[in-house]
């Protein structure tokens, strides 16, 4: 299967079944036990992130790109802080959506700049890119030219998760718990963290931070690479 064929396969689940998913997972509605548990995880990344940039004391001087950025769980809190943010996603619901959202959480007008986008076809460069929980819906053969991709459009720092590559992990997988209802056990990809690094320095960029957000069923690495 080609990367294109990969991305039509993600598209379309984001635009239709995955839609309805990931948007009660990231909402506040009623979900089952393991939705809630994947619902608290994403919300610490959310928070490491937001915190590292807040420490920075910065944020209404930079300039943002949030790639695959799904409901707006992480653009609306940066641009409340200031930052201006260019939110891009491969799924027009979810564009629609995070939309929505930012008028909702910001008023009409905000400084979340959307687009319906591949994150390979991003155009421009950002002080920061930020990429949370995308990867996992590719598997490894198409992740070295994505983050290639993403770092050249970062000035200065790109910032990741993905699902690392564990044991129990890959445990979780085959037993399918992992991705909850029909397509569970299709697209939900772990990577090693030591070949995210690799393609990360062949690209000019060392880790300056990171994080491990744990809990029963979502499990995501959080690395902070600034160019070398
Ligand atoms: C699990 S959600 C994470 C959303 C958001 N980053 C967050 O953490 O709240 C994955 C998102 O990645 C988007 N996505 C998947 N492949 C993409 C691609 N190639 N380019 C841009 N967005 C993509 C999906 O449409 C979906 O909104």
């Amino acid at each position: 299967m080609t990367t294109s064929d990969d991305k039509t396969i993600v598209k379309d689940y984001f635009n239709d079944v995955g839609f309805e998913r990931w948007r009660n997972i990231y909402g506040n509605g009623e979900v089952n036990t393991v939705q809630k548990n994947i619902r608290i995880g994403h919300q610490q990344t959310i928070e490491t992130v937001v915190s590292w940039l807040k420490a920075d004391e910065n944020l209404s001087e930079l300039t943002i790109c949030d790639a695959g950025c799904g409901t707006g769980s992480l653009s609306i809190p940066l641009a409340q802080e200031g930052a201006t943010v260019y939110a891009s996603d491969i799924s027009e619901k979810m564009v629609e959506e995070a939309k929505s959202q930012a008028q909702t959480a910001l008023g009409e007008n905000h400084n979340i700049h959307f687009s319906v986008s591949d994150l390979e076809a991003i155009s421009g460069s950002y002080h920061t890119v930020i990429c949370l929980d995308v990867l996992i819906h590719y598997p490894d053969k198409d992740i070295p030219s994505m983050v290639k991709h993403l770092a050249d459009c970062a000035e200065s720092r790109l910032i990741l998760s993905f699902a690392p590559k564990t044991f129990f992990l890959t445990l979780l997988k085959k037993i399918g718990e992992f991705f909850p209802g029909p397509s569970k056990t299709t697209r939900a990809y772990q990577h090693s963290e030591a070949e995210i690094i690799k393609i990360l320095e062949d690209n000019g960029m060392e880790i300056k931070r990171q994080d491990m957000t744990s809990t029963r069923f979502y499990y995501s690495r959080i690395l902070e690479a600034v160019r070398r």
